[in-house]
């Protein structure tokens, strides 16, 4: 691909689409959505505002370091905390599909609102070809896929779309991001699903449970930077295992690492793990976070498994 040529003709493409109207990106922090807010940015200008959705399902201090990152590029952020509108629409679902419904249902109603209240017409996302692809397979929900399958934002929401990288896949969009300027905390980051912490929290997403995925989330991160895998998280079960506090049984929770190399997110292969690294895991995250009492890694490639949990 000739990066240079693919930003020229996409920045027409997107002024011509816009004209003078009045855009909205979506922003999360992940490179897709950066690369796209930076290109929509370089094609429209004023005319382009900038919302993060707090949606209380991002990573620690995920918010505040967005905006940082965005503030040193001359683009400002406007955070907008919806925590509570999300953690309402997913109460009670434990249902995979039905709880990315409902993300993508309150993802698309806040930015309606957004949209009509700022007066503008259009809403740019991050959307890359691996998101239509596993939508459209019948995979999974993808929180930003609605043409695609039939549902027109504007009827529904009152905007249009704009995704000048929905041809591309992840390496591409990282030359994208490079090309464009973006730094290396942007371009090189692991890939973070727009439904966030959602998607690692088997069951029932509660602001307690997203707080305990948060928290080892950001161990097994720390612990396993230096192998540089495709994607490191954590995943909150939905059981339960027995363990053992001041010699006390604890019924306790369960976290897995989950950790796999790839290319583009189609196939995956798990991380071979240091043992060390994975038992030093293992002992941070029972002591900083006593409400677990069990952590296990898993080695499931893609296919069969799929990266995240839902
Ligand atoms: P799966 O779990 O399908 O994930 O193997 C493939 C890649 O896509 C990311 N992912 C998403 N990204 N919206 C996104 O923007 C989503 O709804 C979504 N679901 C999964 C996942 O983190 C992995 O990199």
């Amino acid at each position: 691909m000739d990066v240079q040529k693919f930003i020229e003709e996409k920045i027409e493409e997107v002024k011509k689409t816009v004209g003078n109207e009045r855009a909205i990106s979506a922003l999360s922090g992940g490179v897709d959505s950066s690369t796209c807010t930076v290109l929509a940015d370089r094609a429209i200008g004023d005319n382009l505002k900038v919302i993060f959705i707090d949606d209380g399902l991002m990573r620690q201090n995920e918010p505040e370091e967005v905006h940082q990152i965005f503030s040193d590029l001359g683009i400002n952020v406007d955070i907008i905390d919806a925590q509570e509108e999300f953690f309402t629409a997913l109460k009670g679902i434990f249902d995979p599909e039905e709880k990315r419904k409902a993300f993508r249902n309150t993802f698309y109603t806040v930015f309606g609102r957004e949209v009509l209240n700022r007066g503008a017409k259009f809403l740019v996302q991050g959307t890359i070809a691996a998101d239509i692809i596993e939508t459209k397979g019948g995979i999974k929900t993808q929180h930003n896929i609605l043409e695609q399958i039939g549902i027109d934002p504007e009827k529904g929401y009152g905007f249009k779309t704009v995704e000048p990288l929905k041809e591309l896949f992840k390496p591409q969009v990282r030359e994208v991001a490079k090309e464009l300027g973006l730094p290396e905390e942007i371009y090189a980051r692991m890939p973070f699903p727009g439904p966030g912490l959602a998607t690692r929290v088997v069951g029932e997403v509660t602001p307690e449970r997203v707080e305990t995925v948060r928290k080892a989330t950001r161990i097994v991160e720390e612990e396993i930077e230096t192998l540089k895998p495709f994607q490191a998280f954590a995943v909150l079960l939905n059981d339960r295992g027995t363990g053992i506090e001041e010699g006390a049984r604890k019924f306790g929770e369960i976290v897995i690492i989950r950790s796999v190399e790839s290319r583009d997110a189609m196939t995956a292969e798990p991380t071979q793990i240091p043992w060390e690294i994975l038992f030093k895991i293992s002992k941070r995250v029972t002591t900083e976070i006593p409400t677990v009492t069990r952590v296990a890694y898993e080695v499931t490639p893609k296919p069969p498994a799929t990266i995240e949990y839902i």
